[in-house]
């Protein structure tokens, strides 16, 4: 078998130190540079051993084990550091690292530490936390489905693929309030197969009324998105909120995959595969666009998913320093400038001979309109304005408040909807948009 060793943060001199105990015929070291990206794509088995150390990394000690931990379940994670000059060995343990060494003093509990782990036979797994959709008695899962239990800090498997869901399982969930649900990662692709199904049939099921469809889509979309929210005292650490967005993410790609404009939506995301800066805001927008329609019922989601990707391609004819600027700091000529990414964005659109459904150029022309006339470019009143270009709006300030920006306080995304919400019914710039439809969106986030 083919076991992996991630490094991560280790000066050179560690990895030096700790090569030969590492370097075998059938483990292979792989250094990780990007946590995004590993995120993102993780392997599908997970590395033996993680290693880390505090060299040139972006995030604390802590959050880099919190990261590891959250991903790579069953994995050990060490730290390595070669100075023991005011160094707390308990709290780094507390933080998630299962142990830590001081090179070279710990010589012989380094070696050891990676020898076992290396020639451990247990195979690991690594689990992705989930949310299951429009869960009910009889419905069969196609992936094994566990839960984790804190006290014996252990995962169980609570239902095999291919066994029904009977009452009494349901039940047992709902009783032990089981909201921790985990999938192993080499089958995460088919929960995303069955969460993109289930939200494909309640939009088109026949044998339901329009209000329960309705009814099964919204709730649907408030639990995918109760997992955005998480636990409020752990939405802060680096990769929970992180790993539930790329899951949704997952999930409406595959949605998109599975729809009719699977064509459409597969030809537009390889077109933008050469503009990689701006496409974790693109296809954040996207997925919260997509969620939004679904849930609300207003719009077509397939539209909004497309639209999302394409609304700001405009952008790469406005200098960084623009962009990176609030609104109130502005002048007027670089106002303009920001504004012109709209018409940019059409532009770009004909110039790379996309073929794309009409409806979605006109939810990416009106995106910065505003039911008020307040908007831009055109300054279109409500009449004109089309719903989808009104969902792309709401999900891209919400992206915009719920991310990183020097000089301003991350909103969390309770906090985000809500002051979009409050700012429509004022009538406040830039979320000037019709209450109405910012009340539908809201109702799709727990209160609390
Ligand atoms: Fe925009
Ligand atoms: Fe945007």
């Amino acid at each position: 078998m083919n076991r992996s060793v991630f490094i991560y943060g280790l000066e050179e001199s560690t990895i030096n130190f700790i090569q030969p105990f590492v370097q075998r015929e059938d483990t292979t070291i792989f250094k990780v540079e990007d946590l995004d990206s590993l995120l993102e794509n993780p392997p599908t088995f997970p590395p033996c051993l993680i290693l880390c150390g505090p060299a040139g990394i972006l995030i604390s000690s802590e959050e880099a084990a919190q990261f590891f931990r959250g991903i790579f379940q069953e994995t050990p994670v060490y730290f390595l550091i070669e100075k023991s000059h005011n160094f707390d060995r308990v709290s780094f343990k507390k933080n998630g690292f299962n142990d830590v060494f001081i090179l070279t003093l710990d010589f012989s509990l380094i070696q050891s530490a990676i020898e076992s782990a290396l020639t451990s036979i247990k195979s690991l797994r690594a689990f992705r936390s989930v949310k299951l959709i429009d869960l009910c008695a009889g419905v069969q899962l196609s992936f094994d489905l566990w839960v984790f239990l804190p006290a014996n800090n252990k995962h169980v498997l609570f239902l095999r693929a291919g066994e029904i869901f009977s009452s009494d399982r349901l039940k047992k969930l709902q009783f032990e309030n089981f909201n921790s649900l985990h999938v192993t990662l080499d089958q995460i692709q088919l929960f995303r197969d069955y969460t993109s199904s289930r939200l494909l049939k309640n939009l088109s099921q026949d044998g339901l009324s329009t209000t329960e469809r309705a009814e099964k889509l919204k709730e649907s979309v408030r639990i995918l998105l109760s997992g955005l929210i998480g636990n409020h005292s752990k939405v802060g650490t680096f990769s929970e909120g992180k790993t539930v967005l790329v899951e949704c993410r997952k999930i409406v790609e595959t949605f998109m995959s599975f729809s009719k404009s699977g064509e459409f939506y597969s030809r537009i995301k390889i077109a933008l595969d050469d503009m990689s800066d701006a496409y974790t805001h693109s296809s954040n927008v996207s997925t919260f666009a997509t969620l939004f329609s679904l849930g609300t019922k207003l719009g077509d989601p397939e539209t909004c998913s497309m639209a999302g990707l394409l609304h700001d391609v405009g952008m790469v004819k406005v200098s960084k320093e623009i962009q990176g600027l609030r609104e109130d700091q502005l002048t007027q000529d670089q106002k303009n400038i920001l504004h012109s990414h709209v018409q940019a964005g059409l532009d770009y659109i004909i110039y790379r001979k996309m073929i794309i459904p009409e409806i979605v150029k006109n939810a990416v022309a009106q995106h910065h309109e505003r039911p008020s006339g307040s908007g831009y470019p055109k300054k279109l009143q409500s009449q004109k304005i089309i719903i989808e270009s009104q969902i792309v709006g709401i999900a891209d300030c919400f992206d915009y408040l719920t991310r990183v920006v020097p000089g301003r306080k991350r909103l969390t995304p309770l906090e985000a909807i809500h002051s979009i919400y409050q700012d429509s019914v004022s009538g406040i710039a830039p979320h000037a948009f019709d209450p109405k439809v910012t009340q539908a969106v809201l109702e799709l986030f727990p209160t609390v």
